[in-house]
């Protein structure tokens, strides 16, 4: 298990090249299931530990997927129907594959994903979704048995607003017959690149982005080539790595209009964001000014994001508030960054963060991917030397990190444990 060390207090300067979105990048890759014969997907964050065990999971179920950065996936000889624990619990996306299964296959034999570093994260609305659509669900020694003869279109309203539950269904509902409708859909923009691909696909998706969305179900799907949209959480982490380094960075590749409740809470702590050429220009502030987020479905401020955002605030003048709206437990990296000596007190689902004057650095422990980029980004800002350990969590989320960060005059190394 590698460790990452990091000497704090250097300021970074220079341009980042934003990868693919890994979560747009996952049902994407799921959805050419969909379909028998080969499709392209461009601009894949192919590095990352989560896009190697989709890989995987498609070549298991019989798909011949090959390339780098951008990836064919031929599936017109898909011969299993079955994904085992191994792959679901180092992944929780691999339940991606359930829509698409049932849909080509009409049935699907898919591990139940246990809870997560970050919450329970039931699947329940998945399920019952699908069962909506006629597909007969049976949940035997921890997996999801799923089958159906046919699919049928229905009017579908998610308790809760789920960007993979809105994926898995808006796959199933592009073949099964007649309409569907999904109410209160996740609107987030990667249900937006999935529904692109679909249609590009040959499926009659209307209203992605919005909280109906309309499928008129068709009796085939084609191949199709595509490119995945920017990923709006490296972005973000980048943003926070140039505010809190108080550096002047551009960020390359990226879409600022899916960052906008980010930007604004940047904005309002200080940070100049502008336009660059291919991208945007952020310049972090002297000091920052404290703001008070609350995590929500997007458009809100991603959960995603909000570990960055804590580390920044840890240094911030005054008192933020951080309410944590979208899992039960993403505090994680609470713990560690008051090792590092941030003053953060929990209260139910609020971490009320007292901004201090300096981090200083400590050993800690990564525990998910976002509070493994929260350590990082508080790292770039303490005095001394950070050792992250766990680093295989950041592995999974952000392409080459030491690498982009080194280039901007960060140091930070790898080491083996
Ligand atoms: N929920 C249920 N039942 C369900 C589905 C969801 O109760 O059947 C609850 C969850 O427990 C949670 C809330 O609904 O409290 C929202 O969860 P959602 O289903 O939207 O999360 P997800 O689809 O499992 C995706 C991303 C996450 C991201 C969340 C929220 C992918 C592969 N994963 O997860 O990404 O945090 O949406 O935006 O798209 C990450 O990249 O670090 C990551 C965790």
């Amino acid at each position: 298990m590698d460790k990452l060390l990091i000497d704090g207090g250097h300021s970074l300067k220079g341009t980042v090249k934003i990868s693919g979105a890994k979560n747009a990048a996952l049902p994407i890759l799921t959805a050419t299931l969909l379909a028998s014969g080969r499709s392209t997907i461009h601009n894949v964050p192919n590095r990352l530990a989560d896009i190697k065990t989709m890989r995987k999971l498609l070549a298991d179920l019989g798909a011949v997927v090959e390339g780098d950065e951008s990836i064919n996936v031929d599936c017109s000889n898909i011969n299993n129907w079955k994904v085992p624990y191994e792959l679901v619990k180092t992944m929780r996306g691999s339940v991606l594959v359930l829509g698409p299964l049932v849909a080509r296959m009409k049935r699907a034999r898919v591990s139940l994903p246990g809870g997560c570093a970050i919450g329970a994260r039931p699947i329940n609305l998945h399920l019952e979704g699908l069962k909506r659509l006629g597909v007969d669900i049976r949940l035997s020694q921890g997996y999801v048995e799923a089958e159906a003869k046919k699919l049928a279109g229905a009017t579908y309203r998610f308790g809760i607003s789920t960007v993979t539950g809105t994926e898995n269904l808006m796959m199933a509902a592009s073949l099964a017959e007649g309409n569907t409708a999904l109410e209160n859909a996740a609107k987030e923009p990667e249900v937006v690149a999935l529904a692109d691909f679909l249609n590009q696909m040959g499926a009659r998706i209307v209203g992605a982005g919005s909280e109906v969305i309309s499928i008129e179900g068709v009796k085939e799907l084609c191949p199709a080539e595509c490119r995945i949209i920017p990923d709006r959480i490296e972005t973000g982490t980048y943003m926070v790595a140039a505010s809190i380094t108080k550096s002047e960075m551009t960020i390359a590749d990226c879409n600022v209009a899916h960052l906008e409740q980010v930007a604004t809470m940047l904005k309002e702590a200080g940070v100049k964001i502008g336009k660059a050429k291919d991208g945007i220009k952020v310049v972090g502030p002297k000091s920052l000014r404290n703001v008070d987020v609350g995590t929500a479905p997007y458009p809100g401020f991603p959960t995603d994001m909000q570990a960055q955002f804590m580390a920044l605030m840890s240094l911030a003048q005054g008192t933020s508030i951080i309410t944590e709206n979208i899992f039960e437990s993403r505090f994680m990296h609470v713990a560690e960054l008051t090792r590092m000596g941030a003053d953060i007190k929990i209260e139910g689902n609020t971490a009320i963060v007292k901004g201090v004057n300096r981090l200083s650095a400590a050993p800690v422990m990564a525990t998910d991917l976002r509070a493994s980029a929260c350590l990082v980004l508080a790292a770039l800002a303490a005095e001394g030397t950070t050792e992250i350990s766990r680093v295989y969590h950041l592995d999974r989320g952000y392409e080459r990190i030491e690498n982009k960060l080194s280039q901007l005059g960060a140091h930070i190394r790898r080491v083996p444990a």
